[in-house]
């Protein structure tokens, strides 16, 4: 338990560190001068039809909108079962709730992982990439937090009381409010800004 614990832990620091390093490398180049240089650019617009993947990086980023819906599950899912175990005291649903917590976890990683693989292969339009970096960063925050309560539940155990608890339980609704809303930016991206009304 306490390896696994640590295992999950490890993994998603070294992730979101990975992340964070990917992210810098891809935004750090400007894409309008690479598609200027270019004499023969085909705009793939959000919504279109593309073409079959480009190679491998291609492939894995195509794989994230079908794993898009496992994170924000899983959180909705914590922030039930952390509020039934911590806020109301069912001592039974406080045990649930650090496995909910170690599968928030390890859904992430794979999910942030295609996000910045299928970002990289996105169209250079400046719509789509200002909706893109509020999306990355909000799920980065998302996915800094998700890791903040975890490593507060490993470190307080069973003693997660009073100001501890509130803490605990203020990153994960946090967490779960901010995923629905970079959720939004997703579909954005995807569907169009007006896709829904507000
Ligand atoms: C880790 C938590 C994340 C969640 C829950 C999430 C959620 C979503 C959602 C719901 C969509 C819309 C998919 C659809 O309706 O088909 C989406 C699209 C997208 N996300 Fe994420 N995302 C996450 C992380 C990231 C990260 C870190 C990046 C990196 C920049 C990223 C880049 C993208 C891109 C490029 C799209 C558009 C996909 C496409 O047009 O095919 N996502 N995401």
């Amino acid at each position: 338990m306490r390896r696994l614990a640590i295992f999950v832990l490890l993994a998603g620091f070294t992730s979101l560190a990975l992340a964070l390093v990917l992210a810098t490398a891809v935004y750090a180049v400007d894409p309008t001068p690479a598609v200027e240089q270019l004499g023969d650019v085909q705009t793939v617009a959000p919504g279109e039809v593309e073409g079959k993947p480009s190679g491998l990086s291609d492939l894995i980023g195509r794989l994230h909108p079908a794993l898009v819906h496992f994170p924000i599950a899983w959180l909705v899912g914590l922030a039930l079962v952390d509020f039934v175990g911590l806020a109301l005291k069912r001592e039974a649903w406080q045990r649930v709730g650090i496995f909910v917590l170690a599968g928030t976890v390890l859904s992430l990683l794979p999910t942030a992982a295609t996000g910045l693989a299928r970002a990289a292969h996105m169209p250079s339009d400046p719509a789509v990439h200002a909706l893109l970096v509020t999306h990355r960063t909000l799920n980065f925050v998302v996915a800094a937090l998700v890791l903040a309560a975890f490593a507060l539940r490993l470190w307080r155990r069973t003693r997660l009381q009073g100001s501890w608890r509130i803490v605990y339980l203020a990153l994960v609704f946090a967490a779960t409010s901010l995923v629905l809303v970079a959720a939004d930016f997703g579909g954005r991206m995807v569907y169009g800004p007006d896709y829904l009304p507000w």
